[in-house]
C-alpha cells in the first residue's frame, strides 16, 4: 500500500516545495488549496478551505499523514483554535496517524492560551504521533506572496521599509524547512519531536538589503520606519479591523525583543546539510526583485 500525505496550504511558501520532495520519496501527495488546479504525477490536488468544515473529511479521506500548515495568521485568522480541533478530530476519525505542524519560533515560551501555542497543545493531544516545526522569519517572506508585499515595495522602489531593521534576525529557507517537513512525514524517529528551523546567520535588514542589491544587480535600501507601513499594506489588502494593528504590534515585538537573532544546528541536524545562507537564496530568488 502506498503512503499519501495531506499538504495543507500547498500554493505557499513552504507547502509548494514539501510536495516535490515528497513525491520524490515515493509519496502520494494530496495538495490542498481553494482553488485545486491540476498538478503533476504524484499529486492529487483537493479543495480544501479551512472557512468550510464539510471539506475536511473529503480532503483527509485515505491520508495516512499531514503537513499542517498553523492556521494562525493564514487569511488574517488571530484564532484558530476551534477549526483546528475540528480538522484533527476529523483526521483522527480518517486514520491519520502522523501531523508535521508549521508553528512558529518561540511559540514553546507562550502561554497556553497563545494561538500558536495553544495549536501546538490541540496537536500533541491529538493522539497522532507529532512533531512540531517553529522556523524563524522566512528568506521567502523578501521573494513571494507576503501580507506586508515586502517584494513589491523592493521591484517598485527599490526599498525595504519596516520597523525594527537593527536587530538581527536569522532568517530561515523554506527549502529547509520543507526538507524537515518531508524527512519528518516519511522516516522513523521525528515522532514527539521539536524542530526550532533557523539560517546560519542573523542579519540587520540592512544587510539583507545588501545581499538583495548584490543579487539583482540594483541598488536595494532598508528605510526604518514605524508601523505605518504595516498598517497601510494590511488595510489596503483588506484586512479586518484591528488585525493590522495586531500583526504589526507582533511584528514589532518579536523582531526587537532580539530573540530572533537565535541560531539552531537542528536543520543540518535533521537534513545532514547546512541552511541555506542569504546569499545562496538572494542569487536563486534575484528575478523576484528585478522590475
Ligand atoms: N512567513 C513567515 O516568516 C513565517 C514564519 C514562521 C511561521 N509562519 C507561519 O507559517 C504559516 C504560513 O504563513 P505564510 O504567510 O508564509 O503563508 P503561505 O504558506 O505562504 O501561504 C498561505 C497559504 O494558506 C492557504 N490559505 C489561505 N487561506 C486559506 C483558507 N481559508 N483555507 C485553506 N487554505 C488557505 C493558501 O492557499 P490557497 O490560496 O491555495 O487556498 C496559501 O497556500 C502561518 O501560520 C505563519 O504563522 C510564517
Amino acid at each position: 500500500m502506498g503512503f499519501t500525505v495531506l499538504v495543507t496550504a500547498a500554493t505557499g511558501k513552504t507547502g509548494r516545495r514539501v510536495t516535490p520532495q515528497l513525491v520524490k520519496r515515493g509519496v502520494t501527495v494530496r495538495a490542498a488549496s481553494r482553488n485545486p488546479t491540476a498538478a503533476n504525477t504524484g499529486v492529487e490536488p483537493v479543495r480544501f478551505d479551512w472557512l468550510d468544515g464539510t471539506s475536511y473529511p473529503a480532503a483527509l479521506a485515505g491520508v495516512d499523514a499531514v503537513y499542517l500548515v498553523s492556521r494562525f495568521l493564514v487569511d488574517f485568522v488571530t484564532d484558530p483554535v476551534e477549526q483546528v480541533g475540528t480538522f484533527l478530530h476529523d483526521a483522527a476519525d480518517a486514520g491519520v496517524r502522523r501531523i508535521v505542524l508549521l508553528s512558529a519560533f518561540g511559540a514553546e515560551h507562550a502561554g497556553a492560551d497563545n494561538p500558536l501555542r495553544s495549536v501546538e497543545l490541540l496537536v500533541e493531544g491529538s493522539g497522532m504521533a507529532s512533531t512540531i516545526l517553529r522556523p524563524g522569519t522566512f528568506m521567502q517572506n523578501f521573494s513571494e506572496n507576503h501580507m506586508f508585499d515586502l517584494v513589491g515595495k523592493i521591484r517598485e522602489r527599490g526599498e525595504i521599509t519596516l520597523p525594527g531593521g537593527r536587530h538581527p534576525v536569522s532568517y530561515v529557507s523554506t527549502h529547509d524547512i520543507a526538507s524537515v517537513a518531508a524527512l519528518a512525514l516519511t522516516e522513523d524517529g521525528h515522532a514527539g519531536k521539536e524542530y526550532t528551523l533557523t539560517g546560519p546567520a542573523a542579519l540587520t535588514l540592512a544587510e539583507v538589503a545588501e545581499h538583495i542589491s548584490a543579487a539583482a544587480g540594483r541598488q536595494v535600501r532598508y528605510v526604518e520606519s514605524g508601523p505605518e507601513p504595516i498598517h497601510e499594506t494590511l488595510h489596503a489588502s483588506g484586512a479586518p479591523a484591528g488585525f493590522a494593528e495586531f500583526m504589526a504590534h507582533l511584528y514589532i515585538e518579536s523582531t526587537t525583543s532580539g530573540a530572533m537573532a537565535a541560531i539552531t544546528d537542528h536543520v543540518a541536524t535533521v537534513t545532514g546539510r547546512h541552511p541555506t545562507t542569504f546569499a545562496a537564496f538572494a542569487a536563486g530568488a534575484a528575478d523576484a526583485w528585478r522590475g
